[in-house]
């Protein structure tokens, strides 16, 4: 009897002692320090963050670390470790990593335009200005193809990469000028009246009437010749002109502006092998003799005779001399302009002369009121 109340006893010990030991353990258990920071961390370089962004949050336990900045000045893995103190006041250390990257490419000073006179060695990075925010290694080049022995204006980029694969691209023009034989470079070459008695004189390979530039299939200008876009006046217009149909809910959008004689030639190419030249010759200009190498005139919205009749291209027919505007290539004035009708295309002439040739709404092309032909001679 007395041995069976040992065991009872006992039992109950052990019992005691098993469920005490678990209940302790389930406790410390759940006191357990926890912490949750954000997963892949990257960091760019050089940027404003603190030790204790990251930290999503913490379980059981009080951050100890003082909030401090993290040095991001140089690239690559990195471990942030700060002290926690758990529930039972014990402080630790708590480490996680962090990637400090560089998704920002690199900045190149350069001049848009270089010139050189033919047969003149050029070094194109010697003026250029790399810079970057990061301390990696940036290479530098040159990109497009050029002769410095044949004048031309040679599109061609700057491209400028760090090593974490950030590339910036800029474009630049090199210009190769004919070595000139004469000097009297800014003198009128050529002074002439025309049959409606307007005076005009070519310089530079370049015909103004009454001092408008004219530009047609009789007068070309030269293959050097090279605004690189629209100018500021018919940009400025333009974008007027844009944004005052646009507040009368109309959708006018530029579709080709400044365009390069190279640009030109390839494009008149293109359309000489589709249509034929003799075709061609009614729309496109030969390379030499488009408007759009003047930085004066462009096209808008679609650029065929689906545009014709659109309420854009008559707001644009009854207002763009408004802003300077004319229609360059009216309907039925093919045998005036040497083009067909073409809805879409504006060249900037000024206001004066703009309000003339707009006539009331009755177009009169730049050729009729010269007194002007627009006829190849070639
Ligand atoms: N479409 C006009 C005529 C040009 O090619 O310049
Ligand atoms: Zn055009």
């Amino acid at each position: 009897m007395k041995r069976k109340k040992k065991i009872i006893i006992f039992a109950i010990v052990l019992i005691v002692l098993i469920i005490s030991t678990i209940s302790i353990y389930l406790f410390i258990k759940s006191k357990e320090l926890k912490v949750t920071t954000k997963k892949d961390i990257k960091i760019n370089i050089n940027d404003k963050v603190y030790n204790t962004d990251y930290i999503i949050k913490v379980k059981n336990g009080t951050i100890i670390e003082k909030k401090q900045l993290i040095d991001t000045s140089k690239l690559g893995d990195k471990k942030i470790t700060i002290k926690i103190k758990n529930y039972f006041n014990k402080t630790s250390n708590y480490t996680y990593k962090i990637k400090i990257i560089d998704q920002e490419p690199p900045k190149i000073e350069f001049k848009d335009k270089l010139s050189i006179t033919e047969g003149t060695k050029i070094d194109l990075l010697k003026d250029i200005k790399v810079t970057d925010n990061s301390k990696e290694e940036i290479k530098t080049i040159v990109e497009g193809k050029y002769d410095i022995n044949k004048p031309n204006n040679y599109e061609l980029y700057y491209i400028a990469k760090d090593s974490s694969g950030n590339e910036t691209k800029e474009k630049f023009v090199l210009e190769v000028k004919k070595k000139e034989i004469t000097t009297a470079n800014n003198s009128k070459d050529t002074t002439f009246t025309t049959s409606k008695g307007y005076s005009g004189y070519t310089k530079n390979g370049i015909t103004y009437i009454d001092e408008i530039l004219v530009v047609n299939k009789t007068y070309s200008i030269s293959a050097t010749y090279y605004p690189g876009d629209l100018t500021k006046e018919t940009k400025s217009a333009m974008n007027k002109m844009f944004a005052d149909a646009k507040a009368t809910g109309l959708n006018i959008y530029l579709s080709s502006g400044f365009r390069s004689y190279n640009t030109q030639k390839n494009l008149y190419n293109n359309y000489v092998a589709v249509d034929g030249k003799a075709t061609a010759d009614t729309y496109s200009a030969r390379p030499g003799h488009s408007e759009h190498q003047t930085g004066l005139a462009f096209d808008v919205n679609q650029v065929d005779n689906s545009f014709d009749n659109t309420n854009e291209a008559i707001w644009l027919s009854n207002n763009c001399y408004k802003y300077g505007f004319v229609l360059r290539y009216p309907k039925g004035k093919t045998n005036e302009t040497g083009y067909m009708y073409e809805s879409w295309h504006f060249r900037y002439v000024g206001k004066d002369l703009a309000v003339k040739l707009y006539n009331n709404g009755n177009w009169i092309t730049i050729e009729s009121y010269f007194g002007i032909d627009s006829k190849y001679n070639y």
